[in-house]
């Protein structure tokens, strides 16, 4: 039977294209399950896991929670504010302490960027980055991926925009790993101040016009703007802002061909995309959140059969 290359999820930097294609086929069965009036297997019953969020979330926690749920393994949740993380205890003593009640797999959401790896180095348990800092999302890019392949019939080839703001985005940097490993051609587009100067040693090619970016791409993923990672104005106003890289009904209806559209949410209605433009069937966002408890149940299901028990 095949298995990932891996034994943490802690980037898209660290699979290569086998493990991507084995995620998916594994989802593609999940999804069926998650279809059927029992939505569960117990293919977990022996694993317990623990989401550890230091920092906010709504879709990805319980994402991965209905995921873990769903192959029945048992549960604990871990939220920075209420732990005694604020009452000075480091990282590592917080996770060896909850790993001591013999839990094998951790799911984490850190701001720091490399938490994830830090951890994997220092503690006994599978990590899963839930998103570090404005590092990688990777379980995020895998599941626009996915919800790509199953729009278009598959990612490689396809022409892929990502719009906003990509300097403070773990889901750019994810989806750029994941999306370049499958070959499909990728572009930025985004206010010259939130795209990094790094970017084209990526691959990926920067366009500041948006009309142009869009009547260049088959996807485009509409990013929100990370107003709390920006100590200064990247930009003049939010309003300037949607002028020349807010996308509308009647910047789509004007393109000379039908686009898909992606968010990883949460959306800023009226400043990344309006309402009409999110609510078309040209936007596949609530496609996405779906796919998203299919992809984890996969990455969790081929993670945990690389534990030794
Ligand atoms: C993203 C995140 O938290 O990185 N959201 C998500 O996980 N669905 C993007 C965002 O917060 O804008």
């Amino acid at each position: 039977m095949s298995e990932l290359s891996v034994n943490h999820l802690l980037g898209i930097k660290y699979l290569n294209k086998k493990d991507i294609d084995l995620i998916f086929e594994t989802a593609d069965h999940f999804k069926e399950v998650i279809n059927r009036p029992i939505k569960k297997v117990p293919s977990l019953r022996d694993i317990t896991i623990a989401n550890l969020f230091f920092e906010n979330s709504t879709r990805t926690r319980l994402s991965f929670e209905l995921a873990e749920k769903r192959l029945s393994a048992d549960v604990i949740n871990f939220s920075a504010a209420s732990s005694s993380v604020k009452k000075g205890e480091t990282l590592i003593d917080t996770v060896n302490n909850i790993l001591s009640m013999k839990v094998d797999m951790v799911v984490m959401r850190h701001p720091n960027p490399g938490a994830g790896v830090f951890l994997s180095k220092h503690v006994d348990a599978s990590i899963v980055n839930a998103g570090d800092g404005a590092h990688e999302h990777p379980t995020q890019a895998l599941l626009d991926s996915y919800s790509i392949r199953e729009r278009l019939g598959e990612v490689a080839g396809k022409k892929v925009v990502i719009v906003g703001d990509i300097l403070h985005s773990r889901v750019a940097l994810s989806n750029i790993f994941a999306l370049k490993l499958q070959g499909a051609e990728v572009k930025v587009c985004g206010p010259k101040t939130l795209i990094p100067k790094y970017i084209e040693k990526l691959g990926v090619e920067v366009e500041t016009n948006l009309r142009k970016a869009l009547e260049w791409c088959d996807i485009a993923n509409m990013l929100r703007v990370q107003n709390e990672r920006m100590e200064i104005s990247y930009f003049p106003s939010t309003r300037e802002y949607t002028q020349q890289f807010g996308v509308n009904k009647k910047l789509l209806d004007s393109l000379n061909k039908e686009i898909v559209i992606m968010h990883p949410g949460p959306i800023n209605r009226g400043v990344e995309i309006t309402s009409d433009v999110a609510d078309s069937d040209q936007a596949i966002i609530l496609d996405q959140v779906q796919n998203g408890v299919a992809v984890r149940m996969a990455v969790i299901y081929l993670l945990a059969s690389k534990i030794k028990r």
